[in-house]
């Protein structure tokens, strides 16, 4: 038979076909073991070369098309009946409901929201800071001179075109993606005078290669006391407290001389590796010990970028890393782990 007419032939049944049952039938009078399709599709097989080709071809084209025909036409027809209320189509109104899935906090969050609560709880008030930064609060306010490297651009995300924003007397800064929270302790002492205590945690960035310890981007939990008499003990017993709290255990922490140019003197504060226990694992770099947050006691130079009389304040500041923390408390052991929004490890939580 002619392709064409057997085409025009099913087109004509597809069309007026009024149910899918129907469709079903026509797909089987055509397409089914026997069917009319089906036949010359057999057929083939015992044609010459060219002709065989031809057909093969267009017979096998007429079969796409067809099957998609009366796809399209079943979808047709049920829309058509869900429209009118649907014979086809019910609500069996005995069946049990669906349980709407409902989410959690991520783990970041959730430990951010336990550092606040305790540092809240021992007066500390929490301030906020913008993601993307002037030079002056990221780095200038800071005591950071303008040749350390910090401000290399290998480790930090500049904006690109050189944008700028006007500052008050008239000059013009670079704007970047801050590179830790300490811009906040600025901006909140510009607004305040102390006595003061405020946390501010957020999102950081870093322009470095990635590992089990290391990210582009991260969370830090600022900490600033300023006061008359406020010293590095106090510091020690804060941290100390906090640790208590957030671990539930009493973990092991140690402070190590360090070097940060708002702040003199300088520490590092590590604590002891909760994956391993202090033996060496890759989450801690094999030391046993995992570095937890920097601090030290706030340098006058940065008191005196607020506009406060130097010499007539004292207090500490540190920064700690909120997914070093979570980590710790978790037992994760790549900080990957915590951005690439796997459910599996979600759900853990
Ligand atoms: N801003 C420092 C960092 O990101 C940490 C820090 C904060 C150190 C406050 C001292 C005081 O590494």
């Amino acid at each position: 038979m002619d392709l064409n007419l057997l085409k025009e032939k099913a087109k004509k049944a597809i069309e007026s076909a009024p149910s899918r049952k129907e469709i079903d039938v026509i797909f089987r009078t055509y397409l089914g073991r026997k069917g009319e399709l089906t036949t010359i599709l057999r057929s083939l097989g015992t044609r010459s070369g060219e002709e065989r080709r031809r057909l093969g071809q267009e017979a096998n084209e007429l079969r796409t098309w067809f099957e998609e025909r009366c796809e399209a036409r079943k979808r047709e027809i049920q829309r058509a009946e869900t429209e009118r209320g649907g014979k086809e189509e019910w609500i069996d109104v005995t069946a049990p409901g669906k349980r709407i899935a409902v989410g959690h906090l991520h783990p970041l969050t959730q430990v951010q929201r336990t550092a606040r609560e305790i540092f809240q709880s021992m007066g500390f008030e929490v301030a906020e800071g913008p993601e993307i930064e002037s030079e002056w609060y990221n780095f200038d306010a800071l005591n950071i001179p303008p040749n350390h490297p910090a401000r290399d651009m290998w480790d930090t995300f500049w904006l690109k075109g050189n944008q700028k924003i006007p500052k008050e007397d008239g000059k013009v800064e670079r704007l970047l993606l801050r590179t830790h929270t300490s811009p906040v302790q600025i901006r909140y002492m510009e607004k305040h005078s102390p006595p003061l205590r405020i946390i501010a945690p957020g999102r950081i960035f870093r322009y470095e290669a990635t590992d089990a310890r290391h990210e582009i981007n991260f969370y830090q939990l600022e900490g600033l006391m300023v006061g008359k008499t406020v010293s590095a003990g106090n510091f020690k017993a804060i941290i100390q407290e906090f640790f208590g709290r957030f671990f539930g255990t009493l973990v092991k922490i140690r402070l190590r001389p360090s070097y940060f140019p708002f702040t003199e003197p300088s520490f590092e504060v590590d604590m002891t590796c909760l994956l391993c226990s202090g033996k060496g694992c890759s989450g801690c770099g094999n030391a046993g010990w995992i570095e937890i947050m920097g601090a030290g006691m706030v340098h006058q130079n940065v008191f005196g970028a607020v506009g406060y009389v130097p010499g007539e304040w004292q207090g500490f500041a540190f920064g700690m890393g909120l997914d070093r923390l979570a980590m710790m408390k978790y037992k994760i052991n790549d900080i990957r782990l915590l951005y690439n929004g796997d459910l599996r490890f979600l759900h853990q939580f």
